[in-house]
């Protein structure tokens, strides 16, 4: 699949306000900052199909991309959870909006979990594993930023995320990523491929 193709399609803030639910779609998610949006952009080779940041929260809204010439695969930039500053009452209606998405949208065929890979595994980050273990979704790990580690560091965390994650392996696979250096594009281009077949 050329995901270069990537364009932007729609915003929504819940889920009644996604596009037809048909197709096939590849959600990101992770908590804010970990660079859902920056391995979206260099995924699709583009600098700024999605809105990154350096504060955290950046992207608020269901972010929608479509791939190849039509509106039947498409990417989708998730919010962040996890942001401290944000208002506890926004925290839980994001939350809620976020978990119906993830439970009840059929097109979606896997996900992208963003992971610092100095920082994996949060409560958020199982809550969602949890989440997507409910429904038998795959979820692909991205530990990403790990061109902030040596490659010794960065591998001892790849092998530790995989011992922790042993009792989801059949759903859940993990990779090192580095959206500033372009580390690990071919690796997961394979998984998405996969997924979008489906
Ligand atoms: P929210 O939308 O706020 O939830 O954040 P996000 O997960 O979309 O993160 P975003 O892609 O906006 O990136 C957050 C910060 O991390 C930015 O300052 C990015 O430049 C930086 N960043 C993202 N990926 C990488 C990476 O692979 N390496 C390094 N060194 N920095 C990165
Ligand atoms: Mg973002």
């Amino acid at each position: 699949l050329n995901y270069q193709t990537a364009r932007f399609v729609i915003s929504a803030p819940k889920l009644a306000q996604c596009p037809a639910d048909d197709g096939v779609e590849i959600a990101f998610a992770g908590r804010s900052n970990a660079g859902k949006s920056s391995a979206i952009n260099a995924l699709t080779q583009q600098k700024a199909l999605a809105r990154t940041s350096k504060t955290p929260g950046r992207t608020q809204l269901i972010n929608f991309f479509a791939l190849e010439n039509d509106e039947r695969r498409r990417l989708v930039d998730l919010p962040g959870y996890g942001y401290a500053k944000v208002p506890e009452a926004m925290k839980k209606e994001w939350q809620s909006h976020l978990a119906d998405y993830l439970r009840r949208r059929y097109s979606l065929a896997g996900l992208i979990l963003l992971m610092d890979v100095r920082h994996p595994l949060s409560d958020f980050d199982v809550q969602l594993l949890e989440l997507a273990d409910d429904r038998q979704l795959p979820v692909h790990i991205l530990l990403t930023k790990a061109d902030k580690l040596k490659q010794g560091p960065a591998k001892a965390s790849l092998q530790q995320v995989k011992r922790q994650l042993a009792e989801w392996e059949d759903l859940v696979s993990v990779q090192l990523f580095s959206s500033l250096k372009r580390q690990g594009l071919d690796q997961a281009y394979a998984v998405m491929d996969r997924w979008m077949a489906s």
